[in-house]
């Protein structure tokens, strides 16, 4: 039985093990590390299966024209995917975000994955961004739409070291 809750700090270390494991080499982990350091992690959750932590979605503060997470990174052990584990960090993230105020959500990832939350291509096309391109998505979280769809909008600095 899966359980997504939020991520306390004795998961840390395993959380660092999973995107060591999930990705081809440490960025990823690093980011996840310095987000928290910077204080730019919003919303971290993890889902585990019993004691195993088997996967993590992080959301952090983006500099934008409103207030806006960028949604990264998001894994799972490979031996677990499939199964729809990211699907649900994924929604329940969105909806904390949501309770919380947050105006929108930024990803860059694959359309055909996240349009099934609400993400959508058109929305971010017009923003400024060194991301904007086919695979940069927003979603609206206070309605329809975002109250501006044009601006510069900025991962967190600890994504400059991911490149
Ligand atoms: C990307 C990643 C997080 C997805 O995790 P996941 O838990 O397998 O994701 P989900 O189960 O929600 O969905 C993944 C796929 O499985 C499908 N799926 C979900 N449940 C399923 C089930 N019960 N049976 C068959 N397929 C299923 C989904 O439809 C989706 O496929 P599609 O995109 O081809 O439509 C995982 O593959 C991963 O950790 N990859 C490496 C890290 C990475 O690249 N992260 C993303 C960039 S930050």
């Amino acid at each position: 039985m899966t359980e997504i809750r939020v991520e306390s700090s004795e998961d840390y270390a395993k959380v660092r093990k999973l995107h060591l494991i999930a990705f081809p080499g440490p960025g990823e982990a690093d980011l996840v590390d310095r987000l928290r350091a910077d204080g730019d992690a919003v919303i971290s959750l993890v889902a585990t299966i019993d004691d195993l932590l088997v996967g993590h979605v992080m959301f952090s503060r983006m500099s934008a024209p409103f207030r806006a997470l960028g949604l990264a990174p998001v894994a799972v052990l490979p031996d677990w995917r499939r199964n729809g584990i990211a699907a649900r960090l994924i929604e329940d993230g969105i909806k904390q975000a949501q309770k919380d105020n947050w105006v929108g959500i930024i990803v860059l990832g694959e359309p055909g994955y996240y349009k099934r939350f609400g993400f959508s291509v058109a929305k971010a096309e017009k923003f400024e961004s060194p991301y904007a391109g086919p695979y940069l998505m927003a979603l609206a979280l206070q309605g329809n739409d975002l109250p501006c769809q044009s601006g510069r909008i900025d991962y967190a600095p600890a994504f400059l070291v991911l490149g």
